[in-house]
């Protein structure tokens, strides 16, 4: 497991990178996908980095993502996706057995982490899902830097709302 030091160094050279790459870009998937790939591949302790959009009140869909396949369709009434999405908070769950309504997609999921991603009016428009092959992989500073990396892609709700 990483030290608090070097996890948060990961995170502010991914942030950097993502910031850099998504720079002027207008279009939320090809944002998704950007960050969906630099989070995959930046962390170890990550096997599953993606997005589920809102789609329709209290549905989420699929959206860029990188690691096995991921279910494609869940309501806001189930799972750490739709607690997430139900709530606007990010959740933390260490230990996904423990996690009533777990809906698993992969049976080397061991704990996961789940952040909106909310525009600057404050609408959902997706959640970040962050899933370990490792018990209670993800801590606070997972948790204050996933959200800052929402917050990038939230800005283009604004951006593609203005287009
Ligand atoms: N485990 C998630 C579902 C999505 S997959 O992990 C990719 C959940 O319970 O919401």
């Amino acid at each position: 497991m990483l030290d608090t030091k070097n996890k948060q160094r990961l995170y502010e050279l991914a942030r950097a990178r993502i910031r850099d790459l998504i720079a002027g870009e207008m279009d939320l998937i090809a944002i998704m996908a950007t960050v969906a790939g630099e989070l995959y591949h930046s962390f170890d302790y990550f096997d599953w980095a993606g997005f589920y959009r809102v789609v329709a009140p209290g549905l989420l869909k699929i959206g860029p993502y990188q690691g096995p396949h991921g279910c494609l369709t869940i309501s806001f009434d189930r799972g750490v996706c739709g607690a997430a999405a139900r709530l606007r908070r990010t959740q933390i769950v260490p230990d996904v057995t423990q996690f009533p309504g777990y809906i698993a997609c992969s049976a080397a999921t061991q704990s996961e982490i789940v952040v909106p991603v909310l525009s600057p009016a404050g609408d959902l428009l997706a959640v970040l899902d962050v899933d370990s092959d490792q018990l209670n992989a993800f801590d606070e500073i997972d948790a204050a830097n996933l959200e800052e990396i929402c917050k990038m892609v939230g800005a283009a709700g604004r951006r593609d709302a203005a287009s």
